[in-house]
């Protein structure tokens, strides 16, 4: 038997971004747009999220922004339904939202429960309407304890240290769970595992110096990645290309989680 014709793209589709204000999220966005997507750019910074839509409207394609704070489950459920209302449809949702926070709890709302309501709503509209995709943003913090360069002190294990260990975790297990009850009705649940990436949550390791280097040398090709490396594996498996893909969680890291 033949595997089913993958579409060429993701043209006629709408997405959902969290995040989509800076870094990973926005990259995303504007690879969406490329692909063919109509792209709803979500994130707690509006003005950030409206400077994405702009960048998508302004090369011709089809945006709409809001402000959204993923930890407030209301809100997370009336997002989808303001996306239908904007767009016109609701195919992919990208749970990108996440900080790196000092905080043990905030760390935890934003990162595991802020993911939690994208897949708890998100995943039984699309049931609803016959099937999508999500896409979760994991970590390499999700997949192993992390090393650092530097001497480690306590902070690694204390607050938000692991706290983000511990949400990016649940991450991967929320996106192995949500993958096998939604299989039946259409849904596709995976995730990404970046490594070190040049965004704006990274800058204190972008400064040149040896930690730079330091950081750098953690993935065996030598250098940090780029947000759009990111966003083309969340493209990837938010079109039909990844037809038969559920349940996982890739490593886009330069190999970091090779070692
Ligand atoms: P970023 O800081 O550039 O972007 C994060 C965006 O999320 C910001 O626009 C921020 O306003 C938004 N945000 C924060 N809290 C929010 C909330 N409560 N509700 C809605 N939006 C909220 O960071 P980056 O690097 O683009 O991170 C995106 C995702 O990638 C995060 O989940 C992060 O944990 C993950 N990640 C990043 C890595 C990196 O090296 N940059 C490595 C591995 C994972």
């Amino acid at each position: 038997m033949n595997s089913p014709q993958p579409a060429s793209d993701l043209s006629g589709k709408v997405a959902l971004v969290t995040g989509a204000g800076s870094g990973i999220g926005r990259s995303t966005c504007l690879r969406l747009h490329e692909a063919g997507a109509a792209v709803m750019c979500a994130d707690i910074n509006a003005d950030g999220a409206k400077t994405t839509e702009q960048s998508i409207l302004d090369d011709g394609g089809q945006a709409a922004s809001l402000r959204l704070d993923v930890t407030d489950e209301g809100a997370v459920e009336k997002s989808l339904q303001q996306t239908l209302d904007a767009l016109g449809g609701f195919d992919v949702l990208f749970n990108n939202a996440g900080i790196g926070d000092v905080d043990y709890g905030r760390t935890l709302e934003v990162n595991l429960n802020g993911v939690y309501y994208g897949l708890r709503y998100g995943a039984e509209l699309l049931a609803q309407r016959g099937g999508g995709s999500i896409i979760n943003t994991a970590s390499i913090a999700g997949l192993q304890g992390l090393v650092t360069p530097l001497p480690m002190g306590p902070g690694i294990v204390e607050g938000g240290g692991v706290a983000y260990i511990a949400s990016k975790h649940a991450v991967v297990g929320m996106t192995r769970q949500y993958a096998i009850a939604y299989g039946e009705r259409g849904v596709r649940v995976n995730a990404v595992a970046p490594g070190y990436i040049e965004t704006p949550m990274t800058e204190m390791i972008q400064d040149g110096s040896v930690i730079q280097e330091g950081y750098e040398s953690l993935h065996p090709m030598g250098r940090l990645g780029q947000p759009d490396e990111i966003a083309n594996a969340v493209v990837f498996l938010a079109s039909d290309r990844s037809s038969f893909i559920t349940g996982v969680t890739l490593p886009v890291d330069g190999g970091y989680s090779a070692r």
